[in-house]
């Protein structure tokens, strides 16, 4: 049996690609390259040496989407396919909804009628709002603040009254908190357009001279140095707790929510300091005002993940910082070189 693979070919799709293809899982994958290469999807198979089926989809076209589960005997999915940018989703929430709800609602549909009845499903520790302090526990209360954190809440409970529904459904939700990094062969990683939003992939292009300095949104937050803390894990071993829920999703029916994470807050100067020891690069940087929306500290208890599902992150920050900058030395202006 295999296991579709929705946004395969993104950036966290890919690296859970190659860990899947390497323990020998059959794979069939589909996405609509909204923001994402046909590249990646060559490098995955360079990586691992291992074929999988691809179909070119819209999860919007549900007649497609239905004809790929129906002809490949698909058993269980990982779906990441949507839209990811927070500031993008406040200016267009249409299309955001749009695209991520219409989209799980029409996979999960086809899933049901093909009686495949198990899910993994990206959710994000933007669920959690503003927590009241760190570490954040599971059933700490969830809220959001944009129209991207209201999708994967919504998606969130859209699984949950599918399985009350019908409990046959084995349904993982993984709450990620900050995946950055890339694979070590520096043939994949993460790729994005423009200017980049988040710390890391910024940071990265400062170091390989795209970008004149680091501008840190605000040094006067209730954390230890008044920059930002937030949880970053590398996307292997992020890839890697995609594996262990499915395997658990195998034995059990039910909903099941997991923090993806290392345990482990480090501020934004934490991140310039260990990306310079790391790979050398001095990473200039000016303070500039706060980022609207951002929040002082966010960092995961991850202990329900090692209990349950027997998944604890192994790289640390260095790590992290060192795969980023060797992915983007391999490719200075991405899949596009
Ligand atoms: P990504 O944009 O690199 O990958 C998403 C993939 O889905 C892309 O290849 C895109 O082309 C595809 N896609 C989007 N809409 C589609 C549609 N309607 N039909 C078919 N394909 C479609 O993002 P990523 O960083 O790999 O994130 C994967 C998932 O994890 C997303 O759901 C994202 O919201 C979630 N997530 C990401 C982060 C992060 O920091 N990267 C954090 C928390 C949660
Ligand atoms: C952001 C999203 C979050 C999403 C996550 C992963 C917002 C408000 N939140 O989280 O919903 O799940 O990305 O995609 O966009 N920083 C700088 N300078 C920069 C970029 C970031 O100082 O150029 C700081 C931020 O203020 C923050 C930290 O670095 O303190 C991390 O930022 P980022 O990488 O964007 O992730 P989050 O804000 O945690």
């Amino acid at each position: 049996m295999a296991i579709l693979i929705t946004g395969g070919a993104g950036y966290i799709g890919s690296h859970t690609m190659v860990e899947f293809l390497n323990a020998g899982r059959e794979l069939v994958v589909v996405d609509n390259f909204l923001n994402s290469k046909p590249c990646a999807l060559e490098r995955v198979k360079q990586i691992t040496g291992k074929d999988f089926k691809f179909y070119e989809v819209d999860l919007l076209d549900k007649e497609a989407l239905e004809r790929v589960v129906c002809e490949n005997g698909i058993d269980s999915c990982i779906h990441f396919a949507g839209l990811k940018a927070v500031g993008e989703s406040c200016q267009k929430p249409l299309w955001y909804y749009h695209n991520n709800i219409t989209g799980t609602l029409n996979l999960c549909e086809v899933l049901q009628k093909y009686n495949a009845k198990r899910i993994v499903f990206s959710s994000s520790a933007t669920v959690y709002g503003n927590p009241s302090s760190v570490p954040i526990t599971e059933d700490f209360p969830l809220s959001t603040t944009n129209p991207y954190g209201e999708t994967k809440l919504m998606i969130e409970r859209i699984l949950k009254d599918l399985h009350t529904s019908d409990p046959e459904w084995s349904i993982s939700i993984l709450r990620y908190f900050n995946p950055i990094g890339a694979h070590k062969s520096g043939l994949i990683g993460e790729d994005p357009q423009g200017i980049p939003n988040n710390l890391l992939p910024y940071i990265t292009q400062v170091a390989a001279g795209r970008r004149e300095r680091l501008s840190v949104f605000g040094n006067d937050y209730n954390t230890p140095d008044g920059t930002g803390v937030r949880d970053y894990i590398h996307v292997v071993d992020l890839a890697r707790a995609h594996l262990k829920a499915i395997e658990r999703a195998e034995k059990i029916t039910g909903v099941e929510h997991f923090n993806i994470g290392t345990g482990v807050g480090y501020s934004v100067l934490d991140i310039v300091h260990a990306y310079e020891k790391a790979t050398g690069i001095a990473i200039p940087y000016q303070i500039t005002p706060r980022r609207p929306g951002d929040i002082d500290e966010c960092y995961a208890n991850p202990a329900k993940a090692a209990e349950i599902l027997g998944w604890k992150a192994e790289y640390n920050i260095e790590d992290m910082c060192r795969d980023a900058y060797n992915w983007q030395l391999k490719n200075p202006r991405g899949y596009d070189d």
